[in-house]
């Protein structure tokens, strides 16, 4: 049974700090080169917030852009939902940072942890508010500044990441548009593989846990790699028939952007072709809660997106997490 979802999204806009790392400034930091990052990652280059800018400065970039874009007033914002897994802090909640900075003075808010797909699941759960009527205007965001928890001697993890933030509107939609339908699940057997050990109630900060770098992301690639490249094929494809649709009825894939390898195989899987396909990861790498907002903004920018396109969104993250959306594109 497919679950549609009476909101859609009104409004994209996104946000990248302005210092940019590449390739060749990596070849000075790790022992690695371009061309093994181009050839095994697709990534060109990435974007680094300074110290003085967290997430929530990344998320209140985006958020400001898109409320001038769609002319809303922020004291409209009923919810607002970001989802990170670089909190400014880990509490109070970035949402709340966020909340106050734009000025969105009747909006409730919270963070949501589902790493590279936790903007998915914000989706879906924020739709949710304005699909049951209770709210009218809801700012989701993804946002992450995974410079702040990337250990930049580690040439296996520093390259593949970047910072940034996107942000959508939803808000009530007419009867063909919006959100057609979703799916998520956990497989919490696959947290072993892609996680950041230190800082929470396990292993509080402390010298020890320092010096054992267990404030940094660790990851088996290989393992993450198979796991997404099937589970996003096989989500997709599973929303797709759900609704009756095939790949061919598809406008564009808007996929996560962790490597430009994994989005082949997944659409090879899927039998779509590149022209279907949203792919800034070459600009951006891998910003985690940013990737699918950043990639619909630059789908808009670049026309790629028009009224009635049938858009499949498709990630898979740490956890694992994994979400697929389907929507008809609405403006
Ligand atoms: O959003 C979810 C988050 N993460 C992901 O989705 C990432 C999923 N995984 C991947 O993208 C890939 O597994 C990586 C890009 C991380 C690694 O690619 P791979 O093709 O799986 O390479 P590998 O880990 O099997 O390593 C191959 C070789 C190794 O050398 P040896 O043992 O064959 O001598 C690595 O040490 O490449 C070496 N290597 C590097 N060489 C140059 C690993 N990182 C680098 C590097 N530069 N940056």
């Amino acid at each position: 049974m497919s679950h549609r979802i009476a909101a859609k999204i009104s409004g994209v806009a996104g946000y990248v700090p302005p210092k940019v790392l590449t390739n060749a400034d990596l070849e000075k930091m790790v022992a690695t080169n371009d061309e093994w990052i181009r050839t095994r990652t697709g990534i060109c280059e990435r974007h680094i917030a300074d110290s003085a800018t967290a997430t929530s400065h990344l998320a209140v970039e985006a958020a400001n852009l898109l409320l001038a874009q769609t002319k809303t007033d922020p004291a409209e914002i009923d919810l607002i939902i970001v989802a990170s897994v670089t909190p400014d802090m880990m509490f109070p909640a970035t949402a709340c940072l966020v909340q106050d900075r734009i000025g969105a003075k009747r909006a409730w808010g919270f963070d949501l942890s589902a790493a590279c797909s936790g903007f998915a699941y914000a989706l879906t759960v924020g739709a949710q508010f304005v699909g049951s009527g209770a709210h009218k205007k809801v700012l989701v965001i993804g946002s992450d500044k995974m410079s702040s928890i990337l250990d930049y001697s580690d040439r296996a993890t520093c390259i593949l990441f970047g910072d940034g933030a996107g942000a959508v509107l939803l808000e009530p939609a007419g009867e063909n548009e919006g959100i057609l339908d979703f799916e998520h699940d956990v497989d919490g057997s696959g947290g072993q593989y892609l996680y950041q050990p230190g800082g929470g109630s396990l292993n509080p900060a402390s010298a020890e846990t320092i010096a054992k770098k267990m404030h940094v992301v660790h990851q088996e690639g290989s393992q993450v790699f198979k796991y997404a490249a099937r589970r996003m094929a096989e989500m997709s494809a599973k929303l797709l028939e759900r609704n009756g649709f095939t790949k061919d009825d598809l406008t564009l894939l808007v996929p996560h952007q962790a490597n430009l390898r994994i989005i082949r195989a997944a659409q090879e899987r899927l039998g779509v072709d590149d022209s279907k396909v949203m792919v800034n990861i070459d600009r951006f790498a891998n910003t985690t809660a940013g990737t699918i907002p950043l990639g619909l903004r630059d789908a808009v920018e670049q026309g790629r997106l028009h009224k009635g396109d049938l858009v499949l969104i498709a990630t898979v993250g740490a956890g694992y997490t994994t979400g697929a959306v389907l929507l008809r594109w609405a403006y």
